[in-house]
């Protein structure tokens, strides 16, 4: 009974620092913040048109550049394929076969 009543002790300090700074929160006006400025752009190479124009739609440019380097039109085209099977990215054919030969020559 003891250790019972040692550990709701524990609960309530617990609970009396979570809601401390969410009480302030709640009560704190409307924040308002800039995104900063996108830096992260296509490397310049053949059909990067194509690359910009389908492949930024969703998430920067960062989750190609943050890839290994030359890994291969094989991982490309895999890469390009998860994109349009998995997460629906409305990309044609024609462009595909432009970005894949991108991202093989460029990365
Ligand atoms: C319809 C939205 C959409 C478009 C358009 C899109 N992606 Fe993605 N992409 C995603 C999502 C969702 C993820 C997974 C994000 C996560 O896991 O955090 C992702 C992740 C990635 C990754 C990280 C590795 C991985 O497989 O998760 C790479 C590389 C990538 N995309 C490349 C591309 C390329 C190249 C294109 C253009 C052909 C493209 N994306 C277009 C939605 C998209």
């Amino acid at each position: 009974m003891k250790k019972c009543l040692k550990s709701l002790a524990v609960a309530v300090a617990i609970a009396g620092t979570v809601t401390g700074p969410l009480a302030g929160l709640a009560s704190a006006n409307p924040l308002t913040y800039e995104l900063p400025e996108e830096t992260t752009v296509f490397k310049p190479g053949p059909g990067i048109e194509a690359a910009e124009n389908n492949c930024a739609a969703c998430h920067s440019a960062d989750y190609i550049t943050t890839q290994p380097p030359h890994m291969g039109r094989p991982f490309w085209e895999a890469e390009v394929h998860k994109m349009i099977s998995a997460y629906h990215a409305p990309i044609d054919d024609t462009d595909a076969k432009a970005i894949d030969d991108y991202l093989a020559a460029t990365y």
